[in-house]
């Protein structure tokens, strides 16, 4: 062990406090509920210690840079996480070894250089938090709030959810032998999510409402059972999320993109990385914050109309439509911290439509990489952001990419065989901006000589490919 190691390992844990974001209410960590007890906001996890010191645990910057790199090539537990890693700068547990790690995190950043000509910028990556264990960013944070949810005693966790978090939940749970609950909206979640919940082994109850219909009826099941409420107003999911920030200005050696963007639907994850980065700076680990940007569905944008109508004082509500599933939210619960990210790291907020995603998602899978429609909201809204002048042309770009390819297959097959827009009043648009982008399956004879036509058709029709 080294020595930075064996100074880590003996320091006392509980470095954290929980504060509400409303009346400023400090209360200790480990609360059994995620809101305050005063006034009803929402909390967040604070370090006191840093403001006195400047560091993480008594590490300078360089000594935090030094210790997390040097995990990378350790086999225990909880450094092969790629957010335990980071433990330095999460809110200690009582005892290290009852982590529940899927070993999360450490994923990967992939340049895109077609997306990044379609959108007019030079360097233009992708952070892919799809490839987490089951296949979206929520891992990240789920791994931090079971381990609580475990350490406070809960039998019990559970979720409202758009198919993503109830798949997580279901996984981090089933690791720790709790059991889990998870509420849906009928009809509204893609089946890759939601084989996901039930092959884990969650009680799923699909809710004849929308996602914010179940957060309202979870909001009462809460008050009325012991069970840990694990969606993202839990304050530990975000702290784990933090972590995809960390290990992004780590992978750029610690030099900031000018701008990172990332979809917004329930705000917990913009929020996350906008406190990471705040952190990173607080600490001295960057000398520079990027321009944190959020972009929503048209169908579901809360947040672009309550910076636009109310200048992010007053949440205007809607009433969410988006075939982007994972982002069907109308009433965003985190959306004060999101405001404060927006403000705080000079971001934006843009809102794009249906055929953009699409067109965007479409765009993605053809640079090999591949997402799910909520992520591509990222690339659709840059594209705006550049053509407003927002983006330049020679600034670096980093895209938040939250779910994998493979959570919503449908989509993908729709959206080839040309059918995603049919009876919709998008069809026309569709037409004319979506066909050259379309690779329909074909069905033919078992022959060579069939398949060898189709190849000299491809070549000769569209040789780029
Ligand atoms: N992208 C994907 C793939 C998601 O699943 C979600 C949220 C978001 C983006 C938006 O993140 O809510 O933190 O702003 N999915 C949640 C769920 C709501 O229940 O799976 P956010």
């Amino acid at each position: 062990m080294t020595d930075q190691a064996a100074s880590i390992s003996k320091l006392e844990p509980a470095v954290s406090q929980l504060r509400c974001i409303g009346c400023g209410a400090v209360g200790e960590d480990g609360a059994k509920s995620v809101r305050c007890a005063q006034c009803g906001d929402l909390l967040e996890v604070i370090y006191p210690g840093w403001k006195a010191s400047g560091r993480a645990d008594g590490l300078d910057a360089a000594g935090l840079k030094g210790l997390w790199k040097q995990r990378r090539t350790s086999y225990k537990a909880l450094d092969e996480s790629g957010v335990w890693r980071f433990r330095e700068v999460l809110p200690a547990l009582h005892d290290w070894n009852r982590v529940i790690t899927l070993r999360e995190g450490n994923t990967p950043v992939y340049e895109l250089p077609s997306c990044g000509r379609a959108a007019g910028v030079q360097q233009l990556y992708a952070k892919h938090q799809g490839m987490n264990p089951t296949g979206s960013f929520k891992d990240t944070g789920m791994t931090v709030a079971a381990s609580f949810a475990r350490q406070g005693g809960f039998r019990w966790v559970a979720c409202a959810s758009t198919g993503n978090t109830s798949a997580s939940m279901a996984a981090y749970a089933a690791r720790a032998g709790m059991r889990s609950l998870v509420l849906i909206p009928q009809g509204q979640i893609t089946w890759g999510k939601l084989s996901q919940a039930l092959d884990y082994g969650a009680v799923t109850c699909q809710l004849k409402t929308d996602f914010d219909g179940c957060m309202k009826v979870l909001d009462e099941v809460v008050q009325r059972m012991p069970v840990y409420l694990l969606n993202s107003v839990n304050p530990y999911r975000l702290e784990g999320q933090k972590t995809a920030a960390v290990e992004l200005l780590e992978r750029f050696d610690w030099q900031s993109p000018d701008h990172v963007i990332v979809p917004g639907g329930n705000l917990g994850n913009s929020s996350a990385l906008g406190k990471a980065f705040l952190e990173m700076k607080e600490l001295g680990l960057i000398s520079r914050l990027p321009k944190l940007s959020v972009i929503q569905a048209e169908g579901a944008n809360a947040l672009f109309r309550t910076m636009r109508e109310t200048g992010g004082k007053e949440l205007v509500p809607v009433h969410a439509e988006t075939m982007a599933t994972a982002i069907r939210i109308g009433s965003p619960a985190s959306w004060k911290k999101a405001v404060r990210v927006l403000e705080a790291t000079g971001g934006a907020v843009e809102q794009v439509s249906e055929v953009e995603i699409a067109l965007a998602k479409a765009e993605i899978g053809a640079d090999g990489i591949g997402c799910e429609p909520a992520s591509a909201v990222t690339l659709a809204g840059l594209k705006k952001l550049v053509a407003q002048g927002f983006v330049k042309k020679n600034e670096s770009v980093v895209l938040i990419l939250t779910g994998n390819l493979l959570k919503d297959p449908d989509f993908t097959l729709k959206f080839h065989r040309g059918d995603l827009f049919t009876g919709t009043p998008h069809e026309e648009e569709a037409e004319s901006l979506l066909t050259h982008r379309q690779r329909a399956p074909m069905v033919l004879d078992a022959s060579a000589s069939a398949v060898v036509k189709v190849l000299e058709h491809a070549e000769r029709t569209d040789p780029a490919g």
